[in-house]
């Protein structure tokens, strides 16, 4: 247990400019601290993993996003696994394996109420990929209780090699369905057929998604699971079967003006082919999350889902890491290990 005059130091990622376009290493910066004692209730952590995620981006506005804001100054926020160093809050002692919103900083000092317990037989990462609040769980909540896709169905995923998507498209796959990816490049293309084994999957960067989507399912698509919005949501809403549904997960495309966002321009084939659009957060499906996370650990322990990581190291990285996501430059589960 460290003492007071042994305290690590805490090194912390600080918005240093509000973000406007594209987001990139000038507006952090990195500050150092002593890391803070805990207080009554209070545990410190050592972070070991930290999720890089789209969200973290929409809090970097200086007008309202989607997510509360971070302040000038303030340390940017992230969700991340680690281990308990100190403790003095009940129930958890130094060595515990915890996830939450640790921020993105080396050591966090916080409530041991906002933190959860998880169990260490797994990859830590595991709880921020397969199992991940905003990785596996969306997606499962997203293809089952939004989309909820049935054996037979064809479902399109965009973003499909990222982590959400890559996810989506696995869980369509164990419930029966044909999945057809859309991804940006040759590599990803292949991963998502040859590794992930989807039915199809479309370079949206160098091929016509329209005509090759037109080939694949002449007949249509009946959910689209959607992390991109923009030009390729209108495509598939001009592709929806009757009783389609197009899952509203996201829209990176418009997160980097986020006061300008495109909405879709067909959306009258909903009306046209009875389909609907449904957008959703993960916490509205908070009571059903233990009942999906079972269900991912099932599919997991029987090589149904696999989910690559790509790992950048030290907490300097974070903010690169997180340009790659607008950048396609990710497959898979984007994480930092400071
Ligand atoms: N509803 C919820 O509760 C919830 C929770 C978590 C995440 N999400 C959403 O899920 C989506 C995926 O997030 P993630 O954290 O898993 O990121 P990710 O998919 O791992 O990374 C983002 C990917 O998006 C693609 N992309 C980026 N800019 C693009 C553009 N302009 N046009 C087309 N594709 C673009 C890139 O892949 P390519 O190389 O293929 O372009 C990139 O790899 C985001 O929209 C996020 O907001 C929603």
């Amino acid at each position: 247990m460290p003492s007071a005059t042994n305290r690590p130091t805490n090194r912390k990622v600080v918005l240093a400019r509000y973000v406007t376009g594209m987001v990139g290493p000038e507006h952090f910066r990195i500050e150092e601290e002593p890391a803070r004692e805990p207080g009554e209730g209070e545990v410190m952590v050592r972070t070991d993993s930290l999720s890089i995620d789209a969200f973290i981006r929409t809090s970097l506005n200086e007008v309202e996003g989607l997510h509360q804001q971070v302040p000038l100054g303030g340390v940017v926020v992230a969700l991340g696994v680690g281990r308990v160093i100190e403790s003095h809050a009940p129930g958890f002692v130094a060595g515990d394996a915890v996830s939450g919103p640790l921020l993105a900083q080396t050591y966090a000092t916080m409530p041991a109420a906002m933190l959860q317990k998880i169990d260490d037989a797994l990859p830590l990462s595991t709880y921020l990929g397969v199992l991940g609040l905003t990785t596996g769980l969306t997606a499962y909540a997203g293809i089952r209780y939004v989309g909820d896709v049935k054996a037979g169905e064809t479902v399109l995923v965009s973003a499909a090699a990222g982590a959400v998507g890559c996810i989506a498209a696995q869980v369509a796959k164990a419930l029966g369905a044909r999945v057809i990816g859309l991804a940006g490049g040759p590599g990803k293309v292949a991963f998502l057929t040859d590794t992930l084994g989807l039915d199809a999957a479309i370079d949206y960067k160098n091929e016509d998604v329209a005509a090759r989507l037109k080939a694949l399912a002449p007949e249509g698509i009946d959910v689209f699971f959607d992390n991109v919005g923009g030009e390729l949501l209108d495509i598939a809403l001009d592709n929806i079967r009757e009783r389609g549904r197009v899952v509203i997960c996201g829209a990176i495309s418009q997160y980097n003006d986020h006061s300008h966002v495109r909405g879709p321009s067909l959306y009258l084939r909903l009306a046209e082919r009875y389909a609907r659009m449904e957008g959703f957060t993960v916490m509205h499906f908070a009571s059903q999350l233990g009942e999906a996370g079972a269900q991912l650990v099932q599919w997991l322990a029987e090589g149904r889902l696999q989910m690559p990581e790509q790992v950048d190291h030290g907490i300097d990285a974070f903010p690169d890491a997180l340009r790659k996501l607008f950048e396609g430059g990710n497959t898979g589960k984007m994480l930092v290990r400071p």
